[in-house]
């Protein structure tokens, strides 16, 4: 059919006012969206931007006393990209309040804008506000002083990769670590876990083998804490900690934050942990608490692979059993955290949750799950100086290793380990 001239022209007419509507929408839409919540009450209040309807570098200035005291250097770990701010983590030393300046690198390694004043908070941590272009970023003192730009992780997901992941204390020391290493992942993969933050300060060549295996698989990703300045295990625990909070941010939904040497177990409850934490029906829960138990472990792990007799000798699991009671509530618990809801994680604890939302930690009774930590007992003097101390739990017992895993376990292990050392071609 034939449509009149006028009419047509009426049509055009309309589509150029909805076009423009349109448009008009978008424009507003991208300005609301590029401010950082000046109208925190206004109905597009969108809470990501803000921290307890604050903007969130304002909270985070607020949370610093609006005080920044000059550094003298400051040296970095990890650089994170996330929606609403680029994160960077830190191994200076107490350093937390310190004055210094985001140094934005574009594709071509040129500057990208004036630096941007900034500071420490929490400890270890300086967020920068996010700029167009931005490939490489790094922190100086001086608003132009040096600065090593750093690649950066991106962490703008619209949902977590993994359900559940662990973040592994750092590796140093003599002991020899392939067994326990391997003994670890395939407790914790029989448990649900799918993805390994790992942290490297010291490793052999023999034991890097393994975990090279794993990292080929996937399974394994690792951050390397190599600094000569990083002189304690207590701080160099304290930054894995810190900076693996925010490694696994958004991108694992749940995250342990567990040693080489320990095992997170379910005890009466009769599924695995990510059966557990998919039961988790409470949004507040910000994290789960396991009670420790320490078992003694009173000799130093074998050198190398020598075959699978050696291995059901050898594995932790097989090897110790004498246990002491489990350790009163709070005391030295081991965490899975939601990291998205955890501001300030600790080795033990969660310090601070991000506010507003009223997020707790839940402690698991020991009927439900317990952390059985292979403690060696002449490592850091731990026997002499601990054992007397956690002896008020109650009296030495032997334990086992979970029954219903032991089987498999075994098997995994014997496999991983025949694969890597035993030049086992699958
Ligand atoms: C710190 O800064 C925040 C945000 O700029 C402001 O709301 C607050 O009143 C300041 N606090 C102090 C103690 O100056
Ligand atoms: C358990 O360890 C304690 C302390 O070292 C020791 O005295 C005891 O004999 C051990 N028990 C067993 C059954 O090995
Ligand atoms: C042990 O492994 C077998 C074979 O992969 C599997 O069918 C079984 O469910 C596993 N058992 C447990 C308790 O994980």
């Amino acid at each position: 059919m034939d449509i009149p001239i006028k009419m047509k022209k009426v049509q055009r007419t309309g589509t150029l006012i909805l076009s423009m509507i349109f448009i008009l929408i978008i424009i507003l839409y991208k300005n609301y969206s590029n401010g950082r919540c000046t109208e925190p009450k206004s109905k597009n209040y969108n809470s990501k931007y803000c921290i307890n309807e604050m903007d969130r570098f304002d909270w985070y200035s607020m949370k610093n006393q609006n005080s920044s005291i000059p550094a003298t250097e400051v040296s970095t770990l990890y650089a994170y990209k996330f929606e609403h701010e680029i994160t960077i983590t830190l191994s200076s030393w107490k350093f937390i309040g310190y004055r210094v300046h985001c140094r934005y690198v574009d594709k071509d390694g040129a500057e990208i804008g004036r630096p941007y004043e900034t500071f420490s908070y929490p400890e270890f941590v300086v967020n920068c506000p996010k700029r167009d272009g931005t490939y490489e970023i790094g922190l100086s003192v001086e608003e132009f002083g040096s600065f090593k730009p750093l690649p950066i992780i991106y962490r703008v997901l619209k949902k977590p990769l993994f359900e559940l992941s662990m973040c592994v204390a750092p590796l140093y020391g003599d002991e020899p670590k392939w067994l326990m290493f391997i003994e670890m992942i395939e407790h914790y993969k029989l448990q649900g876990v799918e993805h390994f933050y790992n942290y490297i300060h010291e490793i052999s060549d023999y034991d890097s083998k393994v975990i090279d295996y794993y990292a080929g698989l996937g399974i394994v990703e690792n951050h390397y804490l190599l600094e000569k300045g990083l002189r304690t295990d207590r701080h160099r625990h304290i930054n894995e900690v810190v900076d693996c909070n925010i490694w696994s941010r958004g991108h694992s939904k749940w995250t342990i934050f567990a040693d080489l040497d320990e095992r997170l177990v379910m005890t009466d409850y009769p599924g695995t942990i990510l059966n557990y934490i998919r039961e988790v029906d409470d949004e507040k829960i910000g994290s789960l608490k396991f009670r420790q138990q320490w078992i003694l472990k009173t000799e130093l792990m074998p050198q190398e692979y020598e075959g699978k007799d050696q291995l059901l000798q050898w594995m932790a699991a097989h090897r110790w059993h004498n246990s002491t009671g489990i350790a009163r509530p709070g005391h030295t618990t081991k965490c899975i955290v939601d990291s998205t809801k955890v501001f300030i994680m600790s080795i033990h604890l969660v310090i601070e949750f991000f506010p507003g939302n009223g997020y707790y930690e839940k402690e698991l009774k020991p009927e439900e799950g317990l952390v059985r930590h292979y403690r060696d007992q002449s490592l850091g003097e731990w026997g002499e100086k601990w054992l007397k101390t956690v002896m008020e739990f109650g009296p030495l017992r032997n334990t086992d290793y979970p029954r219903k895993y032991i089987g498999n376990l075994t098997e995994n292990v014997v496999n991983t380990a025949a694969i890597v050392y035993g030049n086992l071609i699958i």
